[in-house]
């Protein structure tokens, strides 16, 4: 898919991952609103990035607010792409800890909330606006791409919420490809693994010595770049839909 002269939108925009993949949505032609509950992280970047990014607050969870983020990108040009990136990362609590407590459904829906429910309404609203968009030489409209994470096939200890949102994602992926495809709207999910990003709350150095040695190879975390650049690889290429790509250096989550 062409992506120069058209409008993206990225929630979590002002993330780890988020911003990389702003910064190649610009490179690539486009106008792109960054959608995030983060003001002044978000506010900092469109300054940096100049005309060709809008800051819009957001709250994925919310109707309303997501509305108004597509109706920014829309006016800056047909929307083309959305990547839903946002969510940063989810604490970790076993089912049953050791005191024999359960962590509550109260946790365990707002997980659900952003995670999942929160990459539907981006989905479909971004899909709802694609659909109105002149069909491109290929007859292609536009493209949604999620973010799930490998935890959504295999969850590490503690992550039942997390998983269960995750699955959440990869699940409705091929669904929502197949209810899109008469419109000319590709749906893409990317799985990834163990990616240094300012969600960990530690140093780098600290991070890839505690999450490197367990990434068969490369022997590292991944890097947010090497997201963005599988997101923008999606975007162009027509023939990548209703699949979910893993990106993790072949980790599989062990259990000891
Ligand atoms: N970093 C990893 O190792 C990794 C691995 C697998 C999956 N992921 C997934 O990638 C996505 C992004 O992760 P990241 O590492 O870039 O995290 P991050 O913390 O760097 O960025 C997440 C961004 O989402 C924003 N956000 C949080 N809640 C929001 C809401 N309700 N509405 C709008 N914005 C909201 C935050 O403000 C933040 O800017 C998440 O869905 C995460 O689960 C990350």
């Amino acid at each position: 898919m062409i992506l120069e002269g058209g409008s993206a939108i990225v929630t979590g925009g002002a993330g780890g991952f988020g911003e990389e993949t702003v910064r190649r949505l610009i490179e690539a032609g486009m106008k792109v609103v960054i959608a995030d509950l983060a003001v002044e992280r978000g506010k900092a970047l469109a300054e940096d990035l100049g005309d060709a990014a809008v800051f819009v607050e957001t709250d994925v969870t919310d109707e309303e607010s997501v509305g108004d983020a597509v109706a920014a990108a829309t006016a800056m040009g047909p929307l083309r792409v959305a990547v839903i990136v946002h969510g940063g990362s989810a604490a970790r609590a076993r089912v049953v800890d050791r005191d024999g407590r359960t962590y509550g459904l109260a946790r365990f829906r707002k997980t659900i909330d952003v995670f999942l429910s929160g990459t539907f309404n981006v989905l479909s609203q971004a899909a709802a606006a694609m659909v109105k968009n002149e069909p491109l030489e290929s007859g292609q409209r536009g493209v949604v791409i999620t973010t799930a994470s490998i935890a959504g096939f295999e969850g590490a200890p503690g992550q039942t919420d997390y998983s269960a949102a995750k699955g959440g994602v990869i699940a409705m992926n091929l669904t929502a490809a197949r209810d899109l495809a008469p419109v000319g709207v590709r749906v893409m999910s990317i799985a990834p693994g163990t990616f240094f990003t300012p969600a960990y709350g530690i140093e780098e150095s600290e991070a890839q010595a505690k999450f490197g040695p367990g990434v068969p190879n490369p022997k590292r975390m991944g890097r947010a770049a090497e997201y963005a650049s599988l997101a923008l690889q999606i975007a162009e290429n027509d023939y990548l839909n209703g699949e979910v790509i893993r990106i993790d250096g072949a980790q599989r989550f062990n259990v000891r």
